[in-house]
């Protein structure tokens, strides 16, 4: 299988960090300052990775880096299949990732398309969240360590990935005490490897079943994707259901954010479409409910076409400079903006 690398044009550096195209030569005299790497070269060009982004928004970039002590834990959760929670979850890791910081992702899914998407070979004996779960269960050690993988080199990008086993586990976890405590507990046996992260994004199921249940309830934040159709805006009514029951079990109100995903900004139905998630959201003052301002578009470089669910790659990968890809970058900036606010909830009581 060929190894996945993550090197990336000037251009796409800028990017990242948010100098942009007219701060291009400004990010030049930055780079002259940067530890001399061992460059990658391509026509005669150099190109860059991560750790390019990370050195660069440590010191004075338009963009900042944000630095938490403890990782922001984000569940990809909405109950309708479909609407493209992996593949949003699968771009915004990474691209978190390529703009400097340290990302975890949990695939929940038995169907693991996350895992697949990332290439890993779910017919080989893996290590699952399920798996700690059930450890956590029979007073057992917990230790992610045991599955994670690295799928893309120069990137600090882990996956935990999932496998069918996963059906199971929820069984088990309905017969058990305080399940909507158990994804939480399972964290707290992996404190010290979680605390290298400054993201953790789960993916989950399009059902809420009690690992789901488990694992929203030990998120910072529900990010939730959203597209133009009837039932899948029918389909907050559950997520909403699910908002009243964590904060019932658990007294804690998980702020939810709607990333709206296969529209097209501007176009009249995009706005109407906005509009109506909107209403919803208003009826609800349970909650804290937002919408992100960056709309993923409809895009081919983003279908997967059924049954070659493995080995797709990320639009930062396939494609570093087109428009979607941009996207992507203003949705993972948002995304840090959101989880600094996390942080500033928490230290305000
Ligand atoms: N913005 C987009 N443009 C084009 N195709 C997309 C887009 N987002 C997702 N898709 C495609 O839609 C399909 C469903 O996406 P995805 O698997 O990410 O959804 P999901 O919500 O995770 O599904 P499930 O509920 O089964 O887990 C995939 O084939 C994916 O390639
Ligand atoms: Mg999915």
């Amino acid at each position: 299988m060929e190894e996945r690398v993550l090197h990336f044009k000037r251009r796409v550096l800028a990017n990242l960090t948010g100098y942009g195209l007219e701060g291009e030569s400004r990010l030049a005299k930055h780079i002259e300052k940067l530890q001399a790497g061992s460059y990658p070269v391509q026509g005669g060009k150099k190109l860059y990775t991560a750790d390019d982004s990370r050195q660069i928004r440590a010191v004075d970039a338009p963009w900042p880096l944000p630095r938490f002590d403890r990782p922001e834990v984000l569940a990809f959760f909405y109950s309708k299949g479909g609407v493209g929670k992996t593949t949003i979850c699968a771009n915004i890791g990474v691209t978190l990732a390529a703009a400097g910081n340290r990302v975890l992702l949990i695939d929940t899914d038995p169907q693991a398309s996350l895992s697949l998407l990332f290439d890993v070979d779910v017919d080989q004996e893996i290590y699952t969240l399920g798996d700690a779960v059930e450890a956590v269960i029979h007073d057992k050690p917990a230790d992610f360590r045991k599955g994670l993988i690295r799928p893309i080199k120069d990137l600090q990008l882990d996956l935990l990935p999932a496998d069918n086993r996963l059906v199971w586990t929820d069984m088990l976890m309905v017969q058990a005490q305080y399940r909507e405590k158990l994804v939480e507990q399972v964290f707290i046996c992996n404190q010290a490897l979680l605390e290298e992260y400054d993201f953790v994004l789960i993916d989950t199921p399009p059902s809420v079943n009690s690992l789901s249940f488990s694992a929203v309830a030990a998120s910072n934040r529900i990010i939730s994707v959203v597209q133009l159709s009837k039932m899948a805006i029918k389909a907050s009514g559950n997520l909403f259901k699910l908002a009243r029951e964590l904060k019932k079990g658990t007294g804690r109100v998980v702020p939810i954010t709607f990333i709206p995903n296969m529209l097209h900004g501007g176009k009249p139905h995009t706005r109407s479409t906005l509009d109506i998630i909107r209403a919803s959201i208003d009826s609800e003052s349970s909650s804290k409910v937002g919408i992100t301002a960056t709309v993923i578009p409809e895009y081919v470089g983003l279908a997967r076409p059924k049954g070659h669910e493995d080995g797709q790659k990320t639009l930062l990968e396939a494609e570093p400079l087109s428009l979607t890809t941009q996207k992507f970058i203003e949705l993972s900036r948002e995304i840090e903006t959101l989880a600094m606010l996390d942080r500033g909830d928490e230290n305000h009581g």
